[in-house]
C-alpha cells in the first residue's frame, strides 16, 4: 500500500514510523512534512490544509490510504472530500470533527448526554459574559475560546481581573480570530490529567495506552501553555478502576452520542481527562491523535497500525485484538529558546547521525529542516526525544541520557517529565 500522510510535525513523524512497521506498505509520501520525516517518507511542501492540493496531490500518486492527522484539514472537511473522491482515510468527517472544532458543540454534547464535564455557561458577547464572572465570584475560573486555537485557547483566571482580561482578549481583540465568537466559561477542576487517544469506528471504542501530556512550558508547571513539552505512557494514575469507569461513563456514552447525532466518529477519539474527587470529567475532545501523545503512544502499539486503520474504514474494528507491549515509554520535547512566545529559528542541530536518529531512542522530529544539508531547527518544538523501557523510570532515564547529547543554540527542555506529583 501506499500512503499519505497529511501534516509536518513529532505525531506525523511517530505516525509514519509505526506504519513503516508494516509489511503492507510499500510507499509513504508526507504533506508537508519536516527535514527528519525526511529519512523516512517521501515530503512534498503541500499545506496541510489545502484540500484542493492534497486530493489532487492523492490522486496523481494514486496512494491506497490517506492518513489525516492535524485538527485544522479535520475541520475544514479534508477526509470527507478524500472520501467523496474514493479515497480510503482516516480522520473523522468534518461533522464528527466539530466535536474538537466547536467547545460550545462539544460542551452541549457532554450536557445532553449525561457526560461528566466541568459546569459551564456559554456567551457570544463579552458584556455578559464579564457580568456572570463577577456575579458568579469563584476563582479559579476557566475561560475557552470556542474555536481552534493551535491549544492555547484555554485561561485560567485566578480573579476578577485577569477574567475579565481573558474574555476581553478573546471577544474584543480577537487574540484567536473568529475562534473567540463564542466563548465557554467552565468551572475550574482539579485532579491529575490523563489523555486517553482512542480507536473507534463508531460501532466499538478501543482505548489506547494512556498517557500524560506536561502543558507548560517550564519545570514545576510553571510558565505559559504550550502545545505539550513532554509526555509519559502509560499515565500513573490511571488506574484499572478509572480506565473501567471512563469506558462506562465517557468512552462509550461519547461514542453512543455522536452516532445519535447522526455524526459517527471513525478516527482516533482524544479524550482529556481530569481524575477528580468526583471521579473521571472531561476536560476536552480531539479529532486526533495528540501531539506529543502520539509519540510515547504508538512506540508500545504491537499490532500493525495499517490493519487498524483498514478495520475502521470497514467498520470492523470489534473483530481486532489490539495489543500493547508491555514497558513505558517518554517522550522530552526539544523546543526554540523563547517558545511558546518568539523564537529564532535556523540553529543547526548537533548530535544526531545521518538519519536524524541517536543511539537507544527515536528522535521524533516536530520542526527542523534541511539547509543546505544541514539538519537545523524550524519550529516552536523542534525534537520529541522519545525511549521506551520495562518501567517508566527506564524508560526517562534513556530519554534524558539522549536529550543531554543533543544540542543546537537556544535549546530548551523540561528536566521533570514524568515526575509530577499530585
Ligand atoms: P485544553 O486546551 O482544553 O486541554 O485546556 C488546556 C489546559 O487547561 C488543560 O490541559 C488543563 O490543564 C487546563 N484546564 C482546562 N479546563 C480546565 C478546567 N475546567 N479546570 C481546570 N483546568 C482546566
Ligand atoms: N497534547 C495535546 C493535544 O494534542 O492537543
Amino acid at each position: 500500500m501506499k500512503i499519505l500522510v497529511v501534516g509536518g510535525g513529532g505525531r506525523e513523524h511517530a505516525i509514519i514510523r509505526k506504519l513503516k512497521e508494516s509489511p503492507k506498505v510499500t510507499g509513504i509520501y508526507c504533506c508537508p512534512g519536516n527535514g527528519g520525516i525526511a529519512k523516512d517518507a517521501e515530503c512534498f511542501p503541500i499545506k496541510a490544509t489545502d484540500i484542493e492540493g492534497m486530493t489532487a496531490f492523492a490522486k496523481e500518486k494514486a496512494v491506497d490510504l490517506v492518513v489525516v492527522a492535524p485538527d485544522d484539514p479535520l475541520v475544514l472537511g479534508m477526509a470527507d472530500v478524500l472520501e467523496a473522491e474514493g479515497f480510503m482515510v482516516f480522520g473523522p468527517s468534518q461533522k464528527a470533527a466539530e466535536i474538537e472544532g466547536s467547545k460550545v458543540f462539544s460542551k452541549n454534547l457532554m450536557k445532553k448526554y449525561g457526560i461528566p464535564t466541568a459546569g459551564y455557561e456559554v456567551f457570544s458577547d463579552s458584556a455578559s459574559a464579564m457580568a456572570y464572572v463577577e456575579r458568579n465570584n469563584q476563582f479559579p475560573i476557566v475561560i475557552k475560546a470556542d474555536g481552534l486555537a493551535l491549544g492555547k485557547g484555554v485561561i485560567i483566571a485566578q480573579n476578577l481581573e485577569e477574567a475579565k482580561d481573558g474574555i476581553r482578549s478573546i471577544m474584543e481583540d480577537k487574540i484567536f480570530g473568529k475562534s473567540g465568537n463564542n466563548i465557554v466559561v467552565e468551572e475550574y477542576l482539579t485532579g491529575p490529567e490523563v489523555s486517553v487517544l482512542a480507536f473507534t469506528d463508531s460501532k466499538t471504542v478501543c482505548p489506547m495506552v494512556s498517557s500524560m501530556d506536561h502543558k507548560r512550558v517550564n519545570d514545576h508547571d510553571e510558565g505559559p501553555n504550550t502545545g505539550g513539552m513532554g509526555t509519559i505512557a502509560p499515565n500513573p494514575y490511571y488506574t484499572p478502576e478509572a480506565a473501567a469507569q471512563c469506558m462506562e461513563t465517557i468512552f462509550l456514552p461519547t461514542m453512543n452520542a455522536m452516532n445519535a447525532e447522526g455524526r459517527p466518529f471513525k478516527g482516533c477519539l482524544y479524550f482529556g481527562l481530569m481524575l477528580t474527587p468526583k471521579g473521571p470529567y472531561v476536560i476536552e475532545y480531539n479529532c486526533r491523535f495528540g501531539d506529543p501523545e502520539t509519540q510515547v503512544v504508538l512506540p508500545l502499539l504491537e499490532t500493525d497500525l495499517v490493519e487498524i486503520m483498514e478495520a475502521i474504514s470497514q467498520e470492523r474494528l470489534g473483530e481486532l485484538e489490539i495489543r500493547w507491549k508491555k514497558g513505558a515509554a517518554a517522550c522530552v520535547i526539544l523546543a526554540s529558546g523563547g517558545y511558546p512566545k518568539a523564537y529564532e529559528t535556523g540553529k543547526p542541530v548537533f548530535g544526531l547521525d545521518e538519519n536524524g536518529q541517536h543511539p537507544g531512542v527515536t528522535v521524533y522530529h516536530a520542526g527542523t529542516k534541511l539547509q543546505n544539508d544541514v539538519l537545523c531547527t524550524a519550529g516552536g518544538r523542534v525534537l520529541g526525544v522519545t525511549a521506551v523501557g520495562g518501567t517508566l523510570p527506564d524508560a526517562l532515564a534513556k530519554s534524558y541520557a539522549a536529550v543531554r547529547e543533543i544540542t543546537f543554540e537556544g535549546a530548551h527542555y523540561r528536566t521533570d517529565i514524568g515526575s509530577k506529583k499530585f
